[in-house]
């Protein structure tokens, strides 16, 4: 059955934010309609808003409901079941996503409605609408492929099973499958909103000695060692080089200095510490992305998971910050996620206490309010804010 949503669209006109009736279609093939419970705020959903569209677009990706109806191909979930919703586009068949690489899938389209089977979307004049990142999920329903859905425990609340569709499956799989962090590595976070603090749980997770979290914000460094930072910076008002020293300061572990002061092999001096094994950009600047290849050691790796505005250029001195300290740089998207593996994963984490979602989520708010909501995300907000009120 199709159903009626009430949904925040994105109208091409101005780009503003508004409430509006969706229709949605009844779910055909391997289609799931999902009645949302709860949905994150993510800051990819501010990069969103900001693109050109060409015609009206619901964003908002991070979603946690209850499965209402499945189409005639569907096994895997079924009606009354609680699920995660991602946007990680896999198509289960390819050659990657056989092999358990489903996150670099040669076929990512196959999760897309066939053409001329009309939008899963639409006005009620007939206009599709198209749902943002895939999910459309700022909507009291969203409807998607049998891949972007993953059954979750019951007792698992929903404002927290929510985060399992973005900010935690990037932030824990940043650290776990896309850097393989070592027990006793150490480790800096630069941006600790709400995928920040995931990698910090991460990094918890694998046991990491240091874990230096860094901030314009004080509210999130706080944030951040309440769910295990060791240490914290709170980068307002630091030069970009004072920034580096003190994450360098912060992340000495005990024993790896080198004595002396003299200057180090990558030009950092011991006073500032040898360096981090493990460099993580969430924020996607490219003032950030730098501090966080300078923080590291020689040989140490930096992890970019913050999205830039297409064209964004860094400069590095490929010799003094790349080449002659032989440090790596890798861009990560959606954790190197396999959906059906790690969705599980950290669910069963959280239920055992290891992983603290409660803690991530900073506010709870109602769908009317994700426009202010993601207005202030430019300034600087604590912890997730998670939608829970999607009907008035
Ligand atoms: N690669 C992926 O798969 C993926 C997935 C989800 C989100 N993202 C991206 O990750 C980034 C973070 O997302 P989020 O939802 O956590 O955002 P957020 O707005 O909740 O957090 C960003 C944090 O960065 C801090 N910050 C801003 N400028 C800073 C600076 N110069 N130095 C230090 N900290 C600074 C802010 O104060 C804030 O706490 C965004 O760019 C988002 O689009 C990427
Ligand atoms: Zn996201
Ligand atoms: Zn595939």
């Amino acid at each position: 059955m199709s159903v009626e949503a009430r949904a925040v669209l994105l109208c091409p006109d101005g780009g503003d934010l508004r409430l509006a009736s969706v229709l949605v279609s009844e779910p055909l093939g391997a289609e799931v309609q999902v009645e949302v419970r709860a949905v994150g705020v993510c800051h990819s959903d501010l990069h969103l808003v900001g693109f050109p569209h060409t015609g009206p677009v619901i964003p908002g990706h991070e979603v946690a409901g209850v499965v209402t109806a499945v189409g005639p191909d569907v096994a895997s979930v079924a009606v009354g079941d609680h699920v995660a919703v991602t946007l990680v586009a896999w198509c289960g068949s390819c050659a990657a996503c056989v092999s358990g690489q489903s996150y670099r899938c040669e076929n990512p389209g196959a999760t897309a409605r066939p053409e001329g089977a009309g939008p899963r979307l639409a006005l009620a004049d007939g206009m599709a609408v198209a749902a943002g990142f895939g999910v459309g999920g700022f909507a009291s329903y969203v409807l998607v492929h049998r891949n972007q859905v993953v059954r979750v425990p019951s007792s698992l609340p929903f404002e927290q099973a929510a985060l399992l569709g973005c900010g935690t499956l990037t932030g824990v799989g940043a650290v776990l499958n896309g850097a393989r962090v070592e027990a006793g590595e150490s480790v800096v976070v630069l941006g600790c909103g709400g995928v920040g603090l995931s990698v910090i749980q991460g990094a918890v997770l694998a046991g990491a000695s240091r874990i230096v979290a860094v901030d314009l914000n004080q509210g999130a460094v706080d944030a951040a060692l309440s769910v295990g930072a060791t240490a914290g910076v709170c980068a307002a008002g630091l030069s970009p080089e004072e920034t580096v020293e003190a994450i360098r300061a912060a992340g000495v572990v005990a024993g790896a200095g080198v004595p002396g002061g003299e200057a180090n092999a990558d030009g950092g001096s011991a006073a500032g510490g040898v360096g981090l094994d493990h460099a993580f950009e969430v924020v996607g600047l490219p003032a950030t992305t730098r501090q966080a290849v300078r923080s590291l050691r020689v040989g140490g790796r930096a992890h970019l998971i913050g999205l830039h505005r297409p064209g964004n250029l860094t400069e590095l001195d490929l010799m003094l910050d790349v080449i002659q300290p032989q440090r790596g740089i890798q861009g990560i998207f959606m954790g190197q996620a396999c959906v059906p593996r790690d969705v599980p994963r950290y669910a069963e984490l959280a239920l055992a206490g290891r992983l603290d979602l409660g803690r991530l989520v900073g506010s709870t708010v109602s769908l009317g309010d994700v426009p202010s909501a993601l207005a202030a995300l430019r300034s600087g907000v604590v912890g997730r804010t998670v939608v829970t009120e999607l009907v008035a």
